[in-house]
């Protein structure tokens, strides 16, 4: 007994940095004011880590890409208006507290924004979804819209359009173009973006300086190919949604 009282006790762990350095937000400074990043902690980026990780399995890619889809999601609710709300509590007391105002629906952007959907239903049950199919047309190169499919009264909605990665800015905008023309304003429309790059968001904030952007993460640029840098590669490949 005596023996183990001489062991001296371990060194205490060097302290953690509660936020890890804002390099990636380095990659976009100043951020156009309608861009909101997630908290840019330590956490976070460890599941961006194992997201990126090629070697990441396909297990582990879906379940921490809704992980994060689930963050971006409440914190995109949280730029949706309240109104006052009184309820009563069990304790006979009064609470004067908020409620929902006004209704929403999802978007995806098909087809990596179909991904996202479902940590939408898992946070607002019941929502309404509508989908777009943008794909690039062969002749002049442009994004055309292929099929959209809407809640009729979309116009009357705040609309959370949905798509992980943000790479030129094409689709995104080819898709709040369709929302627009079916009488949806920008200003009730938020994009929700896994990563984003800084050339795709200074391009889309431009064009639609009203419109809030939720982004987990700013990325370096894109290579070539209109890849993300580093970024994680093909989304929809990486989850492999079947066609
Ligand atoms: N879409 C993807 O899936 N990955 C990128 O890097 C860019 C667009």
């Amino acid at each position: 007994a005596d023996a183990t009282k001489s062991v001296p006790p371990p060194p205490p762990p060097p302290p953690q940095p509660a936020h890890v350095p804002n390099s990636n937000l380095a990659h976009m400074n100043p951020l156009p004011p309608s861009v909101f990043t997630l908290p840019q902690t330590a956490q976070l980026e460890a599941l961006y880590t194992i997201i990126r990780d090629k070697e990441t399995s396909r297990g582990d890619f879906l379940f921490y890409s809704d992980r994060i889809i689930r963050l971006l999601v409440e914190e995109g609710l949280n730029h949706l208006p309240v109104v006052a709300r009184t309820v009563e509590t069990p304790t006979g007391a009064t609470y004067n507290g908020v409620g929902f105002e006004g209704k929403i629906c999802g978007v995806s952007i098909l087809r990596a924004g179909e991904a996202m959907e479902a940590g939408l239903r898992e946070v607002c049950r019941s929502v309404r979804i509508g989908k777009i199919l943008i794909q690039r047309d062969e002749e002049t190169t442009l994004p055309k819209l292929f099929y959209s499919k809407f809640p009729q009264d979309i116009a009357q909605r705040y609309v959370l359009l949905l798509d992980p990665m943000l790479a030129t800015g094409g689709s995104a905008i080819k898709a709040v173009e369709v929302l627009m023309d079916h009488g949806v304003p920008e200003e009730r429309i938020i994009f929700i973006n896994l990563i984003a790059a800084p050339e795709g968001l200074t391009t889309f904030t431009k064009r639609f300086p009203s419109l809030k952007v939720i982004t987990g993460w700013i990325d370096e640029g894109l290579n070539d190919k209109a890849y993300i840098i580093p970024g994680l590669g093909d989304f929809g490949e990486r989850r492999q949604v079947s066609f």
